[in-house]
């Protein structure tokens, strides 16, 4: 499974990056506003810092202006992934700008129908929230699941983007439903290292080894 950062804040992302631990980046209008950064600026920073796919959203609500705004954001670098919501008009541009060539992410994706649509509209992801489902007490890893059985059975190329992720755990029913890529904040990628059983055996390795009154340098 790739591992997309979901930030448009470099400094997190740069440090992820140099463990090797980003295959690509989201960002979305409210990510933006909290880096504080302008929308050019700071994507095409991440763009020269990661080689994979990063995605900048379009915030037209027509597809004649989505389709505008997603051509003016592709300018900034050949690894921009345009990013439209999953509404009519945005499938529409969707078809349009991957008609064009170009990565398409459609987003705020919360049925399997709407991720079908998605697919046959030529998207390059589908990006399914999980996190804002199970706020609701929708099960959002069911929806990974359905639409990883419908995306196998016509074979379509779309890449699963499991989005809207919150902890760990999600990373790893995601993988193992066998979602191409998960998008999550840098804090939850971290944690993803974290057992308290790692910390406890630490703590009584290091006590053990002060005993033995030894140094390795
Ligand atoms: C990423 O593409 C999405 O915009 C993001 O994962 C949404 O996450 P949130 O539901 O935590 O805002």
């Amino acid at each position: 499974m790739k591992f997309f950062v979901d930030t448009a804040d470099i400094d997190d992302i740069r440090e992820l990056n140099d463990l090797g631990m980003v295959d690509g980046v989201t960002t979305n209008p409210s990510l933006i506003m909290k880096s504080g950064r302008d929308i050019k600026e700071v994507t095409a920073e991440i763009c020269a810092l990661i080689a994979g796919p990063v995605s900048a959203e379009t915030v037209a609500l027509d597809a004649e202006g989505m389709i505008a705004e997603g051509r003016e954001l592709a300018k900034i670098a050949e690894n921009i992934a345009i990013k439209v919501p999953l509404t009519w008009d945005g499938l529409k541009a969707c078809k349009v700008l991957s008609g064009e060539g170009r990565m398409v992410n459609v987003t705020l994706c919360f049925s399997a129908n709407q991720a079908l649509l998605a697919a046959k509209a030529g998207a390059t992801f589908i990006s399914p929230f999980i996190g804002r489902l199970d706020d609701l007490n929708i099960d959002g890893m069911e929806l990974i699941a359905d639409i990883r059985a419908i995306y196998d059975n016509y074979d379509f190329p779309t890449e699963i983007l499991a989005a809207s992720i919150r902890t760990a755990n999600h990373m790893k029913d995601a993988a193992l439903i066998g979602a191409d890529v998960a998008t999550a904040p840098p804090a939850v990628i971290k944690a993803m290292a974290s057992h308290v059983l790692t910390d406890k055996g630490l703590d009584q390795f290091m006590a053990d080894w002060a005993k033995t009154g030894q140094k390795i340098l």
